[in-house]
């Protein structure tokens, strides 16, 4: 909207607002969720309103096995580092630990929650932004999407993950991470795409520019959730 970009840097100018003022991050929400369906903000809505328990329960968790498989997969730049994107960072717990090991790192989220979460833990940029509308300015090592492209409906998937490892050098590494199951369902509000190894393997055989994808299952590392299975995978780009 015209008049809100005239409104904000008119203000702006005159230093009584800047980004963090609370009308202003409402107006910022407004502008960049607008035009998305209403079943997505549902979805965004179950984080936001519910990040002080997810936070709690998952900054800690231990995902050192499967970030390791993920880094022993990506390419690096002279120098050694590589440009990661957190994809669905929701707390910022993986981009802290990749900005430790000295690794550029970004990130996005479809709720404002856990954007903010991810820059106040990992103090990496990150957007406001839906898997549905991905784009991002320069190419990329690494894309790591850990239990978040499980909200995305399968329907969106190939397209989704097309779009994301067009973002990749080539050779470069996707993780992605789903729980365990055949189909489609809602969980307390939240739409979850299911996948077993071999439902994963065939949508990465129809997303085209990718090679033979490492699948493996693991367990949940909550010590709460111990029973439940996930299905991982890192997978290159040809
Ligand atoms: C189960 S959490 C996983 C968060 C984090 N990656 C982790 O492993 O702890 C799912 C995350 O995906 C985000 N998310 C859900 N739907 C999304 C979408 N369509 N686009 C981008 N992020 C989405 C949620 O806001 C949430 O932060």
């Amino acid at each position: 909207m015209k008049w809100l970009v005239v409104w904000r840097s008119s203000f702006q100018k005159i230093g009584a607002i800047n980004d963090s003022t609370p009308l202003v991050k409402s107006l910022i929400y407004w502008e960049a969720t607008r035009s998305w369906p209403r079943s997505n903000v549902a979805m965004s809505d179950y984080y936001d309103h519910h990040a002080t328990t997810f936070i709690a329960t998952t900054r800690d968790v231990d995902m050192s096995e499967s970030r390791g498989r993920f880094l022993t997969a990506l390419p690096t730049r002279p120098g050694g580092s590589a440009r990661i994107l957190d994809a669905g960072s929701g707390s910022g717990r993986d981009a802290l630990a990749f900005r430790l090991l000295g690794h550029e790192v970004a990130a996005f989220d479809a709720s404002p929650a856990m954007v903010a979460a991810t820059q106040a833990h990992a103090a990496v940029l990150t957007r406001l932004m839906r898997f549905e509308e991905f784009a991002w300015e320069h190419q990329l090592e690494g894309i790591w999407a850990c239990a978040s492209l499980l909200h995305v409906a399968a329907v969106d998937l190939p397209g989704v993950i097309g779009r994301l490892a067009a973002h990749l050098v080539p050779g470069g590494a996707l993780y992605l991470s789903f729980k365990h199951g055949t189909g489609d369902r809602m969980n307390d509000r939240r739409r979850f795409t299911d996948m077993t190894a071999e439902r994963l393997a065939a949508l990465l055989d129809g997303c085209g520019t990718l090679g033979q994808p490492d699948i493996w299952v693991s367990w949940d590392c909550r010590p709460d959730r111990a029973s439940e299975v996930w299905v991982n995978s890192v997978v290159k780009k040809t």
